[in-house]
């Protein structure tokens, strides 16, 4: 990454253009929040639904009260504990973002991420907004080699910032309910969340109707994800054992290096069954007792939800 790229990026916001940029979770897809030529560029790029409200990223605690009616006491304990970092928190919106950004809703999801590039960026542009940047219901990207080509052409500057270090999208908690409800299980885990705000979070229906973005199918590989109790010597895909044959890939024991390592993972998977004519991709499933993988049984199960329901 060179200043002359940061440059470019921060001129073609003030433009009203699209930037990919790194974050600590996955890729994002960035645009001035406070335009709506910006807004409207990135439902298109991304073929996404306009009922599908984005995340607005902003660099300090200033910036995001300045785009909120009501900034509840909870929100300070979260942003203390989980900020810069993969939390986005909702809240009651004013009127400082146009609508189109939040889906026509009275709320904004606000995060500050812990990357130097894209604080960057929002320092001299503002508030920006940035779904993950991949097409709709889509895998995301982990790393720029796994960015679809379509949004690249949609871009006009591409950060390069390396691996993401999550690799799995932030934990969206609205905080406007008492207790804060989940909507989706995220980088940071539900425990941790639950030991800073003393009292368990509600879980409330985040999959179909406060967060209209958990599509029951999404983050989906190009080919079929299957879910397996162990892979066979003939399976393409992800397992925890010694790998079979060239087609395997061997995955961490611990849930955060697993979410770390996934989307790369099955973007791999993708290449290989496209170039050997394979059908599916199977994954070897997860520990199911264990509320650590939450968030990584949320992206497989979504990656392996089928057209029927
Ligand atoms: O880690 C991340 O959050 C990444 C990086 C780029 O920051 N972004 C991301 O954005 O995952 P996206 O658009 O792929 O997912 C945004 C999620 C969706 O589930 C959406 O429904 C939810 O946040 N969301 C956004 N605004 C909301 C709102 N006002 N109320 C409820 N849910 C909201
Ligand atoms: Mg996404």
């Amino acid at each position: 990454m060179n200043d002359g790229a940061l440059l470019r990026a921060i001129e073609a916001l003030q433009n009203g253009e699209l930037v990919i940029v790194p974050t600590e979770t996955v890729y994002g897809l960035a645009g001035c929040a406070t335009r709506t030529d910006a807004l409207e560029r990135i439902f298109r790029a991304k073929s996404r639904p306009t009922h599908n409200p984005l995340i607005v990223h902003v660099a300090d605690l200033t910036m995001a009260r300045s785009l909120v009616r009501d900034w509840p006491d909870v929100a300070t304990r979260l942003a203390e504990a989980f900020w810069p970092g993969p939390m986005t928190l909702v809240f009651e919106k004013n009127e400082v973002v146009p609508s189109l950004a939040t889906a026509g809703a009275t709320s904004i999801a606000l995060r500050i991420p812990n990357h130097p590039l894209f604080i960057a960026l929002i320092r001299e542009c503002g508030p920006l907004a940035a779904p993950s940047a991949n097409r709709y219901t889509k895998l995301s990207a982990t790393q720029a080699p796994d960015l679809d080509p379509d949004l690249v052409r949609a871009a006009a500057v591409v950060l390069d910032g390396g691996p993401a270090r999550y690799g799995i999208e932030s934990t969206v908690v609205d905080v406007r309910t008492d207790p804060p409800n989940l909507l989706r299980p995220g980088a940071i885990d539900a425990a941790s969340i639950e030991a800073v705000i003393g009292m368990r979070l509600q879980r409330l229906g985040g999959e179909t109707v406060a967060s209209p973005g958990t599509h029951r199918q999404h983050y989906q590989p190009r080919h079929r994800l299957v879910l397996q109790d162990l892979l066979g010597p003939d399976d393409l895909g992800l397992t925890f054992g010694d790998p079979q044959s060239a087609f395997q890939i061997r995955m961490p024991n611990d849930s955060e290096a697993y979410g770390s390592a996934l989307y790369a993972a099955l973007h791999q998977c993708d290449r290989w069954a496209e170039e050997f004519g394979r059908e599916r991709i199977s994954v070897e499933c997860p520990p199911t007792d264990d509320p650590r993988w939450e968030a990584v049984w949320d992206r497989l199960k979504r990656a392996a939800a089928s057209d029927s329901p």
